[in-house]
């Protein structure tokens, strides 16, 4: 079955933790929290301190999302924030390999996200040290975009290389496209707008994870 992560960048802010609970509630296997340093994405997002907090208050594992340009200054203060699942980008000018190397050690799982312009080639020197590979099918930043139609074959990509560890997309995906992503081999579903946004969250979710 496909784990729903529902992107808390969708979630009213002001009222975050009853939007949580709701996604709880309905069914969602992660919680995907957005970190946005207005360097490395032209936007602003959640801060240790929100991690922290919906630590306290949710059961869910949470998926942290590090669209930071130094994400290595920031390690220990997101895992020691309650990261279950740490994900910084391939592209950034530091040492990547390293960096999954102490997430895993704290016990999370160690994420690397690729842009959808990033080939699958950029990151697969060091494929063993990953536990996760997220596929951004949206360029970072904002929720609510159109899902990126190169990305579908770089999951399929990644898929048919005999990586075994998780393949998680984000940004875009809606009922109509998760079909086709779980054919190429997604694993964990990244989804804002359309989780947030949904009528009735435990009927879309219910809806998904028969998918
Ligand atoms: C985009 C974020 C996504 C975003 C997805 O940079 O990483 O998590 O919230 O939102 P939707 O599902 O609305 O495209
Ligand atoms: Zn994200």
């Amino acid at each position: 079955m496909i784990k729903i992560a529902p992107s808390i960048l969708a979630a009213d802010p002001i009222n975050l933790e009853r939007d949580v609970h709701r996604a709880e509630e309905a069914g969602c296997d992660w919680l995907h929290i957005d970190v946005m340093d207005a360097h490395f994405v032209p936007n602003l997002a959640y801060s240790p301190e929100v991690v922290r907090r919906l630590k306290a208050v949710c059961r869910t594992p949470l998926d942290v999302h590090l669209m930071l340009d130094h994400p290595e200054q920031m390690l220990d203060t997101f895992l020691e924030a309650g990261a279950d699942v740490l994900t910084v980008h391939a592209e950034i000018d530091a040492n990547v390999p390293e960096i999954l190397k102490r997430i895993r050690h704290s016990g999370a799982l160690a994420g690397v996200a690729l842009k959808p312009g990033t080939p699958f080639e950029a990151i697969r020197d060091y494929l063993e040290k990953a536990d996760l590979i997220l596929a951004m099918t949206v360029e970072p930043g904002f929720g609510g975009q159109k899902l990126d139609g190169r990305v579908p074959e770089k999951i399929a990509q990644i898929q048919k290389s005999g990586y075994n560890g998780l393949i998680e997309a984000d940004g875009g995906i809606y009922e109509n496209n998760l079909p086709m992503l779980a054919e190429k081999g997604l694993t964990v579903a990244v989804m804002g707008t359309a989780i947030f946004g949904a009528t009735d969250m435990r009927e879309t979710i219910e809806r998904l994870h028969r998918i």
